[in-house]
């Protein structure tokens, strides 16, 4: 998708490490080396020192960078309007005709459960790790639909990948954690970050290249930044902190829909290995991978529980979700880790004061497992994802011609990354879009989100944006992709 050699990236990262600001430099840079501005915190201001206390005055700059977001991304946009007629397409949700089928499927299998003898155990507290029936269920179902071994004592129980998100890093990070961003990324797994204390200065960007997570400039960065490690923050703790963390979606990335290659995968282990990086892979996607298509690499938990002898703690979690592959109003998920990892999870207080998060629904969910209705499920998800991605892939580029757009046909997953040329700025169409229609003087009724949102660095992913296919039905995405090259021409003149 990049035709950025590393030679190129590395050169263009020089450039920007002598300079004191990379996003100052940015506008001056061709298109092709905007995409990789390297963030270097031993010149830029904006990475925080090792032990650097958070709560440090944000900047000016920083300040703008999360207004904007926020007036962008409020409660009012994030969800959809209701109005099937204005095709919003930056929903990275299911369509409610899909919705409806979960829920039909959901009833059943309540009536199920709750008929049974001992269905008032459903209602009391769960064990820590969650309903032992239902991981074994889980385990089972899961080594079946990725073709390589689950085991229910690597599995623990959570309530969605947001807040188990949230719960990790209370589990593994402290304030002298750096935490390591590929580059672009879910842009709320940054907000999740910034709850924690963790600001946009205290991100290391990576970016992502050709096949995913640039793994040179990985390693310089965690070269550079082990000089400065406190050991003594990390070695007193009760429990394993880790000095790093690197947040990554290997799988149908969003917002790129890309996935790693293996190699990539077996590498990033070894420097998660020798640096001591927790690697907390978002694997919301990893089963939709669309019918056809040549299948992903195991997930990178898989290899690493073929390299990871009984004794090593682990560097890599699993964090997973029924929100893409049921219902988000499931609440449910689970994570996948070395048993060290799941064991941690015993001694974290939210579960003891809470027990399993969302144990009700995670016995109907083993109901739903148990009756073959998930794995039917998910085949018609794959299906409708596949059909959905193909027909607006085509129409982009039917209407698109002349736009100079560069797309790569997703694989699996929710999302289509859309480049275009570099005088084509996306958060201005994007504001433009969203002011006509508020003012009801729209032609075009159509909206996506901009590449802005999705990195840490100002300037980057300007000619950007993402596109959900899962919200609308084909026909809605066919017309909906009319008007987003009806939308661009217009901005264009052409
Ligand atoms: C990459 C990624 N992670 C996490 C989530 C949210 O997951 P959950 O609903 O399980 O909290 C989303 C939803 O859009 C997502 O795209």
């Amino acid at each position: 998708m990049w035709p950025v050699s590393r030679n190129r990236i590395t050169r263009a990262s020089t450039t920007i490490e002598r300079q004191p600001r990379a996003s100052a430099l940015v506008l001056r840079l061709p298109t092709v080396f905007r995409i990789h501005p390297a963030v270097d915190p031993a010149v830029d201001p904006s990475v925080r020192p090792a032990n650097s206390p958070r709560t440090k005055k944000m900047d000016l700059h920083q300040i703008t960078r999360i207004s904007s977001f926020s007036n962008l991304y409020s409660d009012r946009t994030l969800f959809p309007s209701g109005d099937r007629g204005y095709i919003q397409f930056e929903f990275g949700a299911p369509s409610p005709a899909l919705l409806q089928t979960a829920s039909a499927i959901f009833q059943e299998a309540t009536a199920r459960k709750l008929s049974k003898p001992d269905a008032g155990l459903a209602f009391q507290y769960g064990p820590k790790l969650g309903d032992s029936e239902f991981r074994s269920e889980l385990a089972r179902f899961l080594a079946n639909e990725y073709g390589s071994p689950v085991e229910a004592n690597h599995l623990a129980v959570t309530s969605g990948a947001s807040q188990s998100f949230s719960n990790l890093i209370t589990m593994f990070t402290t304030s002298a954690t750096r935490i390591l961003i590929e580059d672009p990324t879910y842009f709320l797994a940054l907000r999740v970050l910034q709850d924690h204390g963790f600001q946009e200065r205290d991100f290391v960007s990576v970016p992502v290249e050709s096949g995913g997570i640039s793994l040179q400039i990985l390693e310089e960065r965690l070269k550079e930044l082990s000089s400065s490690v406190d050991q003594q923050a990390f070695a007193g703790q009760p429990a394993k902190k880790f000095p790093f963390l690197l947040f990554t979606i290997p799988d149908y990335s969003n917002p790129t829909g890309q996935s790693m290659p293996l190699d990539k995968r077996i590498r990033l282990i070894e420097l998660a290995r020798k640096y001591d990086v927790l690697i907390i892979c978002d694997d919301v996607y990893p089963l939709l991978g669309y019918p056809g298509a040549e299948p992903n690499p195991p997930r990178l938990i898989a290899l690493e529980h073929q390299v990871r002898s009984e004794t090593d703690f682990g560097n890599v979690i699993s964090n997973c979700s029924f929100s893409k592959i049921f219902a988000p109003g499931a609440r449910l998920g689970w994570v996948e880790a070395s048993p060290a990892i799941i064991k941690r999870h015993e001694t974290f207080w939210v579960l003891y004061s809470g027990g399993s998060p969302n144990h009700l629904t995670s016995g109907i969910m083993t109901e739903i497992i148990q009756t073959g209705k998930l794995k039917t499920y998910i085949a018609q998800l794959r299906e409708t994802y596949s059909h959905n991605a193909e027909v607006t892939y085509e129409t982009l580029r039917l209407h698109g011609e002349g736009l100079g757009m560069r797309i790569e046909k997703p694989k699996g997953g929710f999302f289509i990354w859309i480049e275009f040329p570099s005088h084509v700025n996306t958060h201005a169409l994007y504001q433009q879009l969203k002011q006509k229609e508020a003012a009801g003087t729209s032609n075009t009724r159509v909206s996506f989100a901009p590449g802005l949102i999705f990195t840490t660095v100002q300037g980057r992913y300007l000619n950007c944006l993402r596109l959900s296919i899962a919200h609308y039905d084909a026909e809605e995405l066919r017309e909906g992709a009319r008007r987003l090259c009806r939308a661009v021409k217009e901005l264009l003149d052409i």
